[in-house]
């Protein structure tokens, strides 16, 4: 036995003492532990439908004693699908009798996060169906209701069972693969909120059909996102196939999506750094300006919008440094032009007042300010400087791109 340890009181086991008190003494005991996380994600469409069984099958799987049910859903998908509440129950007296989950319809987009009085009833829902840590909480909607109910359910009993269904095309091809949750504060994206893995995820293709065009195209710019970092061979399918995207032909877009969940998803699952305590955020490409002209223009452009400029600002920049080939530079610009994506907003006037996006972004990350780059599509790399002049310099080319391609910014969105 180690004498030393022993003395200051602290050792494998414990004795009758032999001697005098131990004198008081600093004690360090430090050990590595892991936990092991199930990550569930369901491909299917019209999760309701009798004889759907996804959804029935992952409660089912969960055994346990006790397993209430509450539902929040998107104003917007409640509004667009026909009868939903009565499916939704419909569904439960069929495959869960012993559940009939009370649906709470909350405000769909941006505003669930931006305002405090929403998450507050949230709160007060789950308090009030009585939930336990053994308890589902189902979130139904876009990337901002599941971010927000899910942070509610993460909070409250330290955690309860979390499954998200995502209905917008961004939720489907990256947020609700992701293991955090949050809500807008003081200003800040996503300023409050934890890690947080949620028991399963279920994509609902059948609700995309309802999206208005914004939306629709938001996700495909977390789509090129990941494509230009991890797979050149999506890039070059997504290249090819922008224009049946625009024109929303789902046999066109619905593999990009599936191809992107799952990239994102093997990222949380293989990655090694799920809870992104590392100072790298490998697949923030195009983000720390997206978040601040998602804050510089009041919310008026969407996170998927932002991120289609902020990927081309960090391309451009990229080309400008000697990084990214001209020829790469001109596929991706045309890729998302051609997508749909206005790569330029009237905010962007204000440059500098952007920059600070990047402060803002390593205030978040703490650590080193680390950003994705690329020097070739599928090829990325970590940088940790700004060259302030050449990022002045790739958002007045964007500027001028937008005036070559006759974009209107009156209509952008
Ligand atoms: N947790 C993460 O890791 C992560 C990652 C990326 C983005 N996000 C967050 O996701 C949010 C953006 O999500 P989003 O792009 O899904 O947009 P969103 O949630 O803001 O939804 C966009 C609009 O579509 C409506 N809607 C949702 N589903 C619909 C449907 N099927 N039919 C018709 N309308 C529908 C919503 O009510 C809303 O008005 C942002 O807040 C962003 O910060 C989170
Ligand atoms: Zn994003």
């Amino acid at each position: 036995m180690d004498s030393s340890n022993l003395k200051c009181g602290i050792s494998e086991s414990i004795s009758e003492p032999t001697g005098p008190v131990p004198a008081p003494c600093n004690i360090a005991h430090d050990a590595e532990f892991c936990c092991r996380f199930t990550h569930r994600l369901r491909f299917t469409g019209d999760v309701f439908a009798a004889g759907n069984e996804t959804l029935s099958n992952i409660l089912n799987e969960a055994t346990s004693d006790c397993s209430n049910v509450a539902i929040f859903i998107d104003a917007n998908v409640a509004r667009t699908r026909t009868n939903q509440a009565n499916k939704i129950n419909d569904y439960f007296k069929k495959y869960l009798p012993e559940n009939s989950p009370k649906i709470h319809v909350v405000p769909g987009g941006e505003q669930i996060k931006n305002q405090q009085q929403n998450f507050k009833q949230i709160l007060d829902a789950i308090e009030q169906s009585h939930l336990c840590r053994k308890s589902f909480v189902i979130a139904i909607g876009g990337g901002a209701v599941l971010d927000a109910v899910g942070f509610a359910a993460s909070i409250t009993h330290r955690g309860l069972r979390l499954i998200r269904i995502a209905t917008t095309t961004l939720s489907q091809a990256d947020s609700a693969m992701a293991v955090k949750n949050g809500i807008n504060a003081f200003g800040k994206k996503n300023y409050m909120g934890v890690f947080s893995t949620p028991w399963a995820i279920i994509n609902d293709e059948a609700t995309l059909k309802t999206l208005a065009m914004p939306h629709w195209l938001a996700g495909f710019s977390e789509a090129i996102k990941v494509a230009l970092l991890k797979d050149p061979l999506l890039f070059e399918y997504i290249y090819r196939n922008c224009g049946g995207i625009r024109a929303r032909n789902l046999d066109v877009s619905v593999p990009v999506i599936r191809r992107s969940a799952r990239l994102h998803f093997d990222h949380i699952t293989l990655n090694g750094d799920p809870f992104e305590t590392e100072d790298a955020r490998p697949l923030d490409f195009g983000h720390w300006s997206a978040h601040k002209l998602e804050q510089m223009s009041g919310f008026e452009i969407s996170h998927g919008q932002a991120v289609a400029i902020g990927i081309a600002i960090d391309a451009t920049y990229a080309n400008f440094m000697g990084w990214l080939g001209d020829a790469d530079h001109r596929r991706i610009l045309e890729c998302l032009d051609g997508t749909g994506f206005r790569l330029y907003h009237r905010s962007m006037q204000h440059a500098n007042t952007l920059l600070g996006g990047l402060d803002e972004f390593q205030e978040h990350l703490g650590g080193r300010l680390t950003i994705p780059s690329i020097s070739r599509i599928g090829h990325a790399f970590d940088i940790f400087e700004i060259d302030t002049n050449q990022m002045l310099a790739a958002i007045s080319y964007l500027e001028r791109f937008n005036k070559w391609g006759n974009h209107n910014e009156s209509t952008s969105t």
